[in-house]
Formats: structure tokens, sequence, C-alpha cells
């Protein structure tokens, strides 16, 4: 073949490609390295199995399906979060539809705000099961208050929970897994950890200070290359985070959490984390579009993030006072009227 006949071809072929990639990417619900694994990595159900897997917040939404995924592969399961009969629920569960015993699973309730609790937890797990494999920091809240109505309190609270709490039970894990050399730190972050959205100023703080914390944590690791430092950051998924949502008291709670229908499938989102842990991928996102778009623009075009989401932002807003879900500022006014 003469070199201009090559040269014409690789000129069809380029824009073809540049095509394909954008379907794939508009059709895409995780980043391109991630949905990469999942259609040529590591399969969780090889990966995964005979583990001892601690998820914090296992009592609802990402948490609990994450439990009834890991139950159904076969290994060691610890679970943890505030209310003892919830977990006991998703215990209960667990063992009539995946292929664990009674003794492969530890219910292990405890406040992550209290970090006194946090050393005697972690003990226990070890007695039970000898060895800690994964640990899951996913207890977590969310914020929907505009921060200059948001007491201070309340930025404590959120800082508390999913930031200090979960520094704290990571500290408690660690020189469990440096003696073992291994073990997977895996932390259910959020796309506002990297792209930050109005309403969640005391959120997306603390989400951003996890992402510093984890990123920088890696790096104190490079000598232990078995043990993995993972940051997952969904976008919206369905679950019982907006009815959960801090505003702007303590005390005060959300009147309509707005329909969630719309956000990612829970098993979706946690199948995606999966493959994430079987495969050690440092950071992931998973999202279904708009949300990654945003992702991707907030890493690599920040100034057109910003401008985006102080538009998208003012409609957000709106909607969350008008009772439907704030995330809903995204979506079409059809998918809005069925709120
Ligand atoms: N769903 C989303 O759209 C989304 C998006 C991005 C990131 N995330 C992150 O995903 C994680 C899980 O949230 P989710 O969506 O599954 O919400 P969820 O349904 O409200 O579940 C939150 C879990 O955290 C536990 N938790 C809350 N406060 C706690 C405390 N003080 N001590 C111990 N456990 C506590 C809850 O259990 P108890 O009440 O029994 O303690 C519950 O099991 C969070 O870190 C959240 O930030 C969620």
């Amino acid at each position: 073949m003469s070199w201009e006949l090559l040269l014409a071809l690789l000129a069809l072929c380029a824009p073809l490609l540049l095509v394909v990639q954008l379907v794939r990417f508009l059709r895409a619900d995780g980043d391109l390295t991630l949905l990469w694994a999942e259609w040529q990595g590591r399969r969780p159900e090889w990966e995964l199995t005979d583990m001892v897997v601690w998820v914090t917040g296992a009592s609802s939404g990402i948490g609990e399906e994450l439990a009834y995924q890991l139950s159904k592969l076969g290994v060691s399961l610890v679970l943890s979060a505030r209310r003892v009969h919830e977990l006991e629920r998703v215990k209960r569960r667990c063992l009539e539809n995946g292929i664990l015993k009674g003794k492969d699973i530890l219910v292990l309730p405890f406040d992550l705000t209290d970090r006194s609790a946090h050393e005697a937890a972690t003990k226990a797990v070890v007695q039970e099961f000898g060895k800690i494999d994964i640990l899951v920091n996913n207890g977590g809240r969310s914020q929907r208050s505009l921060c200059a109505e948001t007491s201070l309190d309340v930025f404590k609270e959120l800082m508390e929970l999913n930031y200090l709490g979960t520094v704290s039970l990571t500290k408690c894990v660690l020189p469990h897994m440096i003696e073992r050399k291994q073990g997977k730190i895996v932390t259910v972050n959020s796309l506002a950890g990297i792209t930050s959205v109005p309403l969640s100023s005391g959120y997306c703080a603390s989400k951003h200070a996890l992402r510093g914390f984890l990123n920088a944590l890696r790096t104190e690791l490079v000598d232990y290359p078995g043990i993995i430092v993972s940051n997952i950051c969904p976008g919206p998924v369905q679950s019982n985070i907006v009815k959960n949502a801090l505003t702007e008291e303590l005390t005060k709670t959300i009147e309509n959490e707005g329909d969630q229908s719309y956000k990612m499938p829970t098993s979706r989102c946690v199948r995606l984390m999966l493959i994430s842990m079987a495969n050690d991928l440092k950071e992931v996102w998973i999202a279904d579009q708009p949300f990654l778009f945003m992702a991707y623009l907030g890493q690599y075009a920040p100034t057109w993030a910003w401008w985006i989401t102080s538009k998208l932002g003012k409609k957000r807003i709106e909607n969350f006072k008008s009772g439907v879900d704030a995330d809903c500022a995204y979506f079409s006014s059809s998918k809005k009227k069925a709120n």
C-alpha cells in the first residue's frame, strides 16, 4: 500500500473515531477509565472473594446496596451505621439473597461522629475476622440550605461526619493494613468533591477536604503498593441522601425530598464501585450526563464549569425552594413535572 493511500485512509478514519468517542461519552455513566475497566478489566467476581469488607453507612442507600452485592461474592461483611435495627434488616436480606452464612456478617453499630468509638470498633472487626481487607468509608450526610441561612453548627457537623469521621476510621484501620502491607481504603466521596454546587457549601467543603486527604495519603503510601486508596465520586444516585440531608439548623429536616427516581439506580452505581475496587482504580466518577460532563469540565476547564454552575445554580435554588429536588434543575421540564 502506498503512503498516500495510507494517509488518506487515516484521514478518513480520524473523524469517524472522533464521532465514535463522542457518542461513547454522551452515553457514558462513568469516567472513561472506569468504563474501560468494566469492559476489559478484572471482574469483582474474581477479585473480591474471600475478603473481609467493612462498610459504613450500610443501613441505607448506597451502603445497603453494596452489602447486597457483596453478599453474593462470598466475602465476610461488617455492616456499620447508627441504626442497629436497620443494619439487622440489611443483614437478614443479605442472608436471604446472598451466599453468606450468619457467621459471615457482623453488625457493628456506631456513630461516625463519636471518634472515641472507632478504635474499639476496629479491634472488634479484627477480633471477629482476623483481618480487614477493604474499608468502605461510605457513611455520610448531604446538605440542602443556603450558606447565608445556615448555622455554623451544620458546617461543623458535616465536617465532623463526612471528613473527620472518615479520617479517624481510616487512621484506625491504616496501621493494620500497613502491618499486612495490603488493603483497600475505599471512600465514597461525591462529584460535589470536584465541582461545587449551590445549597451544599458545607457538604462540598467536606467532600473537597476528603479528596485532598486521600490524594495526600496515597502519596505517603508509595512504599506500600499493596495498599490502595480509592476515591469514589458519584453524581446523583437513588438513595435517602436528600431525605437525610442537613438544612439550615441541626434540628430542621427536609420537608419534601421530591422525586428521586430520575437519578442513577443504586445498583448501577454500586456495580461500578465494585469494578473500581476490583481494578484498584484511584479515583472514579460515576454519573449520568450532564453531571459527568460537568465533572470533566470542573477538572479540566474550571472557568467554564464556574460559568455554567452560576447559570444552572440559580435554577437549582429556585427548584429547591419550590419543593422540587434541586438536582432536577438539569433535567427537562417533563421530568420535573413528574415531581
Ligand atoms: N446518593 C447520592 O446522590 C450521592 C451522591 C454522591 C455521594 N454520595 C455519598 O454516598 C454516601 C452514602 O449516602 P447515600 O446516598 O447512600 O445516603 P443515605 O441513604 O442517606 O445513607 C447514608 C448512610 O450513612 C449513615 N450515617 C449517617 N450519619 C451517620 C453517623 N453519624 N454515623 C454513622 N453512620 C451515619 C446512615 O445510617 P444511620 O442513619 O443508620 O446512621 C446511612 O446508612 C455518602 O457519603 C454520600 O455523601 C451520595
